[in-house]
C-alpha cells in the first residue's frame, strides 16, 4: 500500500488491470468510457439493456486492446439488477476498482404533459439504480480502495423548464455524490461529471419531434457554441477514475459543458 491506501503492485502504469463497471456502456458517453478505459489498459464490464449495442462496443474495445471489455445485458432498474451486476463483476473482473454510473433516462416534457411512468422512470434510473449499485459493489470497492464516478448533468444545477424532472433527478444524484463522498471516505472516492449538451442519441429520444429546434436553442446558449463529443466527457470520467491523477479528489462535481453552467 502507498500513502493513498492503494495497492502498489500495479507499478507505474496505473491503468493496467484496473477493473471498471460502466453502466450505459453500449452507446454515447458510456461507450466512449468503455473505449477509453480499455484503450488505457483497463478491464471493463459494460452494462446496458441492448445486447447488440454492448456486443458491438465491447468487441471493438477488445480488438483494439490493450485492456478487455465484456458485455452484460441487464436493466439497471430491475429488482435484482444490482446484485446480479455485482456477481457478474466478481466472476468476470475478480473485483472492482471503479463504478461508472452512466446509464440515464431522459424524457423532456412540461410537468403537466409528462407521463407518471416517465417521471418515476427518471428517478429509478438516474438516482435509485446508481445508489443500489454503489451499495452492492461497496465490499469490492472498499477492498480495492476504489471509486465511483456518477455521470450527472448540468441539468442538476441549472433551472430546467420543460425538463424539470430530469433536472431534479440529476440534482438528487449530485447530492448523493457529495454525501456519499463523505460517508464512504476514506476507502471509496465518489465524484460526478456534469456534462452539458453532448451529441448522443439521448437528444433524439429526449425531445422527439422537437429535437432540432431544441438543439439550436441549446447551441446558442452554450458559450463554446457547439455540442460536446462523448469522448470529451469520457476523458474527464477517466480522469476522475485515474488513481494517478485523482487520488485526492472526492465529492467533486466537475462540469464538462462548454461553459453552459458558467
Ligand atoms: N447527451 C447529453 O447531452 C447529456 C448531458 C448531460 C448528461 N447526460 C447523461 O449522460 C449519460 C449517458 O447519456 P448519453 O448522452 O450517452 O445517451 P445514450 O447514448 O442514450 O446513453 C444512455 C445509456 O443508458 C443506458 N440505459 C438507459 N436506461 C437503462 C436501464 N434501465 N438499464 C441499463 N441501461 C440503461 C442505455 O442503454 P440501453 O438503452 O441499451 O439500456 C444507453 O446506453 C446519461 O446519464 C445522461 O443523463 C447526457
Amino acid at each position: 500500500m502507498d500513502e493513498t491506501g492503494r495497492d502498489t503492485k500495479r507499478g507505474g502504469d496505473s491503468w493496467a488491470g484496473l477493473r471498471l463497471v460502466v453502466t450505459g456502456g453500449g452507446s454515447g458517453i458510456g461507450a466512449a468510457v468503455v473505449a477509453r478505459a480499455a484503450g488505457l489498459g483497463a478491464d471493463v464490464l459494460a452494462v446496458g439493456r441492448r445486447a447488440d449495442r454492448l456486443a458491438e462496443v465491447t468487441a471493438k474495445a477488445q480488438a483494439e486492446g490493450p485492456g478487455t471489455a465484456v458485455p452484460y445485458a441487464v436493466d439497471v432498474t430491475a429488482p435484482d439488477a444490482a446484485a446480479r451486476i455485482a456477481d457478474r463483476a466478481r466472476d468476470v473482473l475478480g473485483g472492482v476498482d471503479a463504478l461508472v454510473n452512466n446509464a440515464g433516462h431522459a424524457v423532456f416534457d412540461r410537468l403537466e404533459d409528462a407521463a407518471e411512468a416517465d417521471l418515476r422512470g427518471m428517478v429509478d434510473t438516474n438516482l435509485v439504480a446508481p445508489a443500489l449499485l454503489i451499495r452492492a459493489l461497496l465490499p469490492a470497492l472498499r477492498a480495492s480502495r476504489g471509486c465511483v464516478v456518477n455521470v450527472s448533468s448540468v441539468g442538476g444545477v441549472l433551472a430546467m423548464p420543460n425538463r424539470s424532472f430530469y433536472g431534479a433527478s440529476k440534482a438528487a444524484l449530485n447530492s448523493l455524490t457529495r454525501s456519499l463522498a463523505v460517508e464512504l471516505a476514506p476507502e471509496v472516492r465518489v465524484n460526478a461529471v456534469l456534462p452539458g449538451p453532448v451529441d448522443t442519441g439521448l437528444w433524439d429520444l429526449a425531445a422527439g419531434e422537437g429535437a432540432d429546434a431544441l438543439r439550436e436553442r441549446i447551441v446558442s446558449g452554450t458559450p463554446l457554441g457547439r455540442f460536446g463529443l462523448a469522448a470529451e466527457v469520457a476523458a474527464w470520467v477517466c480522469h476522475l477514475v485515474d488513481p494517478g491523477s485523482s487520488s485526492w479528489v472526492t465529492g467533486s462535481l466537475v462540469s464538462v459543458d462548454g461553459g453552459r453552467a458558467a
